[in-house]
């Protein structure tokens, strides 16, 4: 079952030792940055933001951030072979590389998180240009993934040092989204505790919601995950591994493909989820489908809601209530050629949770998806 774990509401006097503002940005590390800024834009709805590459200074790689509201993407490529990005792509495909958090104090950050056990990625640096300065340190988390800390108060350019503004004729409209309202990790087998203790020692998060494969099980195929929060809940990674199933489960799948651990999927907030992916859909993301009966019945599961049934049902739009109101969603399929990497899009009203009464519905549809790729 699903438990709301002690520390819920407990009220914590200690100070946090790492004070996070929310997710600065989110960095890909793809085989073709140009083309995927592209895609984001057309299919997503990003606005060019910032570019980096040799003609910024930049030698061995290309970089590209596109931004829609507080929402901020980098795709980066490798200009070589042998490089620890080119490298990175051989072996994992397009993937998210930096989850990057707003800190205000970068240094503190990663001396408070290395010496609490954390790998460090990058120990602080300071990155000038005529705009100011930027502080950036890093470490690792599950898999090659890194937590990068942002330090942008004496900050004013379009994006960091080392990146130039990008001005472009294609500015295609936004889409909606938002922000990132959560951002979930696949581990492998016997590592979702490990990486629970982590984020609660290295990072000072807590568990504030689990499932196990009771809640999150079809017939085929299982799987458990435990949410951790930031102290403000500004920053919430949901950690998934797989469980025992008939089949392989979807994060069976997706460590097998992503040749280890990594990000499934990074859920995008809106205000209006209809008009979001009505927009999206026609701009070509393909979205996963649940069967047309789940909606007969939906009223009666989750009680009265706001939005027409018809668009939600037109659009494959899923709904969800817990005890503080209720939370639109839907799924896309795996951005890239790849089984791995997929989207959420998600309007909250009220509710808090992560859409517990959606998994059955949801799950078999990605099992149909796995059985047209062959999955026994
Ligand atoms: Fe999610």
């Amino acid at each position: 079952m699903s438990t709301l774990t002690a520390s819920e509401n407990k009220t914590t006097s200690q100070k946090d030792f790492l004070p996070l503002q929310g997710t600065d940005y989110v960095e890909f590390y793809v085989g073709n940055a140009k083309q995927a800024a592209h895609f984001y834009k057309a299919a997503f709805g990003f606005q060019s933001l910032a570019y980096a590459g040799p003609e910024t200074g930049v030698k061995n790689k290309v970089s590209y951030a596109v931004r829609q509201d507080k929402l901020t993407f980098v795709f980066t490529t490798s200009l070589r072979t042998g490089s620890p990005i080119a490298d990175h792509v051989y072996l994992h495909g397009d993937g998210v590389k930096m989850l990057a958090l707003s800190v205000e104090d970068a240094v503190s950050a990663w001396h408070e998180t290395t010496n609490r056990g954390g790998r460090s990625f990058m120990e602080p640096v300071r990155l000038k240009d005529e705009f100011g300065e930027i502080v950036l340190s890093g470490i690792y988390t599950y898999g090659e993934t890194v937590h990068l800390f942002i330090e942008r108060k004496n900050y004013n350019g379009a994006f960091m040092p080392g990146y130039r503004e990008w001005k472009s004729v294609f500015c295609p409209p936004p889409t909606g989204l938002k922000y990132v309202d959560h951002c979930v990790g696949n581990v492998g087998w016997n590592q979702m505790d490990h990486w629970v203790r982590f984020y609660e020692e290295v990072m000072g998060f807590r568990n504030i919601l689990s499932f196990d494969d009771n809640d999150i099980s079809t017939e085929y195929s299982a799987l458990m995950s435990k949410v951790m929060s930031n102290g403000n809940g500004y920053v919430k990674f949901p950690i998934n591994e797989p469980a025992e199933g008939k089949k392989k489960s979807q994060v069976e799948e997706y460590l097998e493909f992503y040749n280890g651990e990594g990000v499934q999927h990074v859920a995008l907030a809106t205000d209006d989820i209809i008009g979001s992916v009505t927009q999206l859909q026609d701009r070509g993301v393909e979205f996963l489908k649940v069967p047309s009966t789940y909606y007969d019945d939906l009223v009666s599961r989750v009680g009265k809601i706001d939005e027409d049934l018809e668009p939600l049902k037109e659009l494959g739009i899923l709904v969800d209530r817990d005890e503080e109101g209720y939370l639109l969603q839907i799924f896309t399929k795996p951005v890239e050629d790849r089984p791995t990497l997929f989207f959420e899009i998600i309007q909250r009203k009220g509710a808090k949770s992560f859409g517990k009464g959606n998994f059955k519905a949801l799950f078999e549809a990605i099992e149909r998806e796995q059985a047209a790729r062959g999955n026994f």
